[in-house]
């Protein structure tokens, strides 16, 4: 099951080292599901939601933003379905007594993909394999099903009524909220509303470093659309149409097919997607994938069979990637129909319903939801990104090199003067001053210059730019490729011109300035 093992390994070990994403209250010996992003960890965090944010909701007239409160009304869990449903499957040892998620550990123990099953199928296979309690081998019985939510208390008095709920997803508060973001946005549909913020579930088996956890931050964008208007859908473009997936259902999955490649033209017309609008969002999200830089061969559109399916849903596609320990969940792209609304509108009274000038009537909207969680999809891009090697070949110590994008990357470009002396800094940090306002730019004095590249290099930082003493006498400074570490001669007055030109990818690094031959060495 595990393809590449020490891949996942490799990046932890390099997260934990850098101290990007490190275990909570570490020096209390860690909190299991719970992470910490720190210094790079944190701006690679902040870039990622910011590309988030730009795409689905900056650069987008029918989309509009929200910040909602973490903690809400109770009563949004029982209008929403959470109190009731959203559990999981729960074991426990008949001797020991310790509890598990029975579907991990049934996939944990058997190899096998067991995403989607009733807990009917669950309890087969548990039988089948004699899946036995991994800490004393007793054997296992399921309980009833564990809800994730995790519970508070809101004000002094301590009775069932101050009983709260850390939301479990973002999406509710965009629900409660529909009447005046709908208000805001001019009372027409289709309209979105998105928002970025914390989610909270007590899994019984936080895992695979951040990919699983207890605390994590959603990415979410709620899409209102005419009932009568799935179909009609302006913004799939030919092109999107045109678009290649690989696609894989339930079925094929069970008999172990990937899936096929096939254009979204082809998937509607097979009704393989039950909507156009749905069709617009899968492209949507895939688009935001590779532009961030993920590898199109590492992912896939995966259709939730029946069982499978939230009880807000009659569709969803996971996008999944092909992480170390298989294909898993990566987005996932609901059609959440009226459910949530009529469910919102029953329990608070409120008309969440939309006035249709040509019915005359009113209508509530469906739902379309591409929902991201942040900390997976840094990791997934860490993975995606990682590789060794390069900086090896030139001699300059570390072999790991993160190929993250600009702009994903938590740093655009670093200055390194040769030396803390002779004016090699201030000049250094002349050349910082200029550039930081523009990009995302460090200043850093430390190490030798071989050092100091590698040290980029692990965190994924495009260009060095290093100042010398040629720097102080004709202000021509070097700058070097994270790709291909190769280095080029131009004069610090062109760089921001040239930083700005080879991210907009109008200019080649070779044609950048003069190609360097010589690596400059500071006396160790
Ligand atoms: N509002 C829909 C929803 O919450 P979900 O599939 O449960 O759907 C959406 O979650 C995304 O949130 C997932 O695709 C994943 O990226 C992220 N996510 C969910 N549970 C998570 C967890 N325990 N740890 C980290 N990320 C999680």
């Amino acid at each position: 099951m595990a393809k590449e093992p020490d891949l996942a390994q490799k990046v932890i070990n390099l997260c934990s080292r850098r101290g990007l994403i490190v275990q909570s209250s570490e020096i209390y010996g860690g909190y299991a599901g719970f992470f910490d992003f720190v210094g790079y960890g944190a701006q690679l965090k902040r870039n990622v939601e910011t590309l988030w944010w730009k795409r689905f909701v900056e650069h987008r007239l029918d989309v509009t933003g929200l910040e909602g409160s973490i903690i809400t009304h109770p009563t949004v869990w029982q209008a929403s379905g959470h109190a009731e449903s959203f559990n999981d499957p729960l074991v426990e040892c008949e001797k020991c007594h310790e509890r598990y998620r029975a579907d991990s550990l049934i996939e944990e123990q058997t190899g096998e993909s067991v995403d989607g099953l009733s807990i009917t199928s669950l309890e087969e296979l548990l039988t089948k394999h004699k899946v036995a309690c991994p800490k004393c081998k007793g054997s296992l019985a399921f309980k009833s099903p564990f809800n994730l939510m995790f519970k508070t208390k809101v004000g002094a008095k301590d009775t069932a009524a101050s009983d709260a709920f850390l939301r479990p997803e973002t999406a509710q508060v965009i629900f409660t909220n529909f009447k005046t973001a709908l208000t805001a946005s001019r009372g027409k549909l289709p309209f979105g509303i998105a928002q970025i913020g914390k989610s909270f579930r007590n899994e019984i088996a936080p895992r695979n470093f951040v990919f699983r956890s207890r605390e994590f931050t959603q990415m979410e964008l709620e899409y209102f659309i005419h009932p009568q208007k799935l179909n009609d859908c302006p913004q799939l473009t030919k092109q999107m149409l045109a678009q290649e997936l690989l696609l894989v259902t339930q079925d094929e999955r069970e008999k172990g097919s990937p899936g096929k490649i096939m254009t979204l033209e082809a998937a509607l017309t097979a009704k393989l997607i039950g909507t156009r609008w749905h069709a617009y969002w899968l492209a949507e999200c895939f688009n935001f994938l590779y532009d961030l830089g993920i590898k199109p061969g590492k992912l896939r559109a995966r259709k939730h069979g029946q069982t499978e399916l939230s009880h807000y849903s009659s569709e969803t596609w996971d996008i999944e990637y092909d992480f170390p320990w298989g294909w898993k969940e990566l987005a996932g792209l609901a059609n959440r129909t009226d459910f949530d609304l009529k469910q919102h509108a029953a329990h608070s009274g409120a008309d969440l319903s939309v006035f249709d000038e040509e019915l005359k009537a009113k209508v509530v909207p469906y739902c379309f939801e591409p929902s991201f969680g942040s900390e997976r999809l840094i990791f997934t891009l860490l993975l995606d990104a990682f590789g060794e090697g390069a900086a090896a070949a030139s001699g300059e110590g570390s072999t790991i090199v993160l190929h993250l994008k600009h702009g994903v990357a938590p740093l655009d470009i670093a200055i390194l003067p040769l030396m803390k002396r002779n004016g090699l800094d201030e000049k250094a940090m002349q050349v910082f001053e200029a550039l930081k306002k523009e990009f995302r730019a460090e200043y850093d004095a430390s190490g030798s210059v071989g050092k100091r590249y590698a040290r980029y290099d692990e965190v994924g930082v495009p260009y060095c730019v290093t100042i010398d003493y040629d720097t102080l006498k004709d202000h021509t400074v070097t700058m070097r490729d994270r790709e291909t570490t190769k280095q080029v001669r131009l004069p610090a007055k062109k760089l921001a011109d040239t930083i700005r030109q080879l991210f907009a990818g109008t200019l080649k690094f070779d044609d950048a300035g003069e190609p360097v031959t010589r690596v400059e060495k500071a006396p160790e």
